[in-house]
């Protein structure tokens, strides 16, 4: 589908991103088999932008969809498609971040990612498995050192550009004024509508309805529905309460999110 293609941002990399990216995270996870299925319908119905991140288990058959779209011939060249995946916080320390970019990568299959987030602001101590963690594993986040290893990520190539995800404003200010490369993307959860110029990820494995979700750029909302939709109260579905603890450097979720709702 163009319409797709034609709907781009610009990152401050230079690079292209397509506004509407395929989200990954669901749980439960369907096998890898049945996952790379989806992917490659999503492909084949106009998808260009992927989601994924090393905690979501979705890389191996993300990378395994666009090697047999490339074989179906859906694509010709897999910079075709726009490929985001995110370092895990037990990878947030200096010198994990390249070894965990390049996991990615093989499980992948890819030479770069197009994009490379910082998942969370929050450092878990490095033997953490998956969720299976308590407030006591989190250790306090280093956004000067974590933010360094993914500029030399970007600097070799296998990131195309780099950002952030689910920082607040105070987290975002201190990363600036240690940055080099400012983040070219802070992906946050909330339900944001393509009318506020934002681009958007979203998430269906059922064909019907990710078809649905390419065709918003074929209609608008009217300002009476506008008007409705700005009234409903932001509110963050997702808040993370796992990171907080007494002890450590999240004590709150005011702390975490720099008080923003
Ligand atoms: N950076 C982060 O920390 C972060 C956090 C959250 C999410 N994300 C990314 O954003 C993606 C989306 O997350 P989300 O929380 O918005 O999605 P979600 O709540 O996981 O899934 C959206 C739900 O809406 C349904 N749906 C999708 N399109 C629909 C349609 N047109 N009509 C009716 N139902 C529809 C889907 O069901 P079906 O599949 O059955 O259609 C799914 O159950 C994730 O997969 C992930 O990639 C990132």
């Amino acid at each position: 589908m163009e319409a797709n293609k034609l709907h781009e941002v610009i990152l401050n990399s230079g690079e292209k991103m397509p506004m509407i990216g395929l989200g990954t995270a669901t749980s439960p996870l369907p096998s890898n088999e049945a996952l790379t299925s989806i992917l490659v319908d999503a492909i084949d119905i106009g998808y260009r932008h992927f989601d994924t991140a090393s905690i979501y288990g979705t890389e191996e058959p993300l990378g395994e969809a666009v090697s047999k779209a490339l074989e179906l011939g859906l694509i010709k060249k897999s910079d075709e498609v726009f490929i985001t995946s995110k370092l895990w916080c037990t990878d947030a320390h200096h010198d994990l971040v390249l070894k965990a970019l390049k996991t990615t990568l093989k499980n992948l299959r890819l030479e770069y990612v197009d994009l490379y987030l910082i998942h969370w602001p929050v450092r878990l101590k490095e033997d953490v498995e998956g969720f299976n963690f308590t407030g006591e594993d989190v250790i306090p986040f280093d956004i000067k050192g974590t933010w360094k290893a993914m500029e030399d990520c970007y600097r070799l190539g296998l990131a195309k550009s780099i950002g952030v995800s689910n920082f607040g404003i105070k987290k975002l200010s201190l990363l600036l004024e240690n940055a080099t490369i400012s983040p070219a993307v802070n992906q946050i959860a909330l339900r944001w509508i393509h009318e506020q110029g934002t681009s958007v990820i979203v998430k269906s494995f059922n064909k019907e309805r990710m078809k649905q979700n390419l065709e918003i750029f074929d209609w608008k909302l009217n300002q009476e529905e506008l008007d409705k939709i700005n009234k409903i109260p932001q509110c963050r579905l997702y808040k993370a309460e796992m990171f907080l603890s007494e002890n450590g450097p999240y004590k709150s979720l005011e702390e975490l999110w720099d008080g923003d709702p």
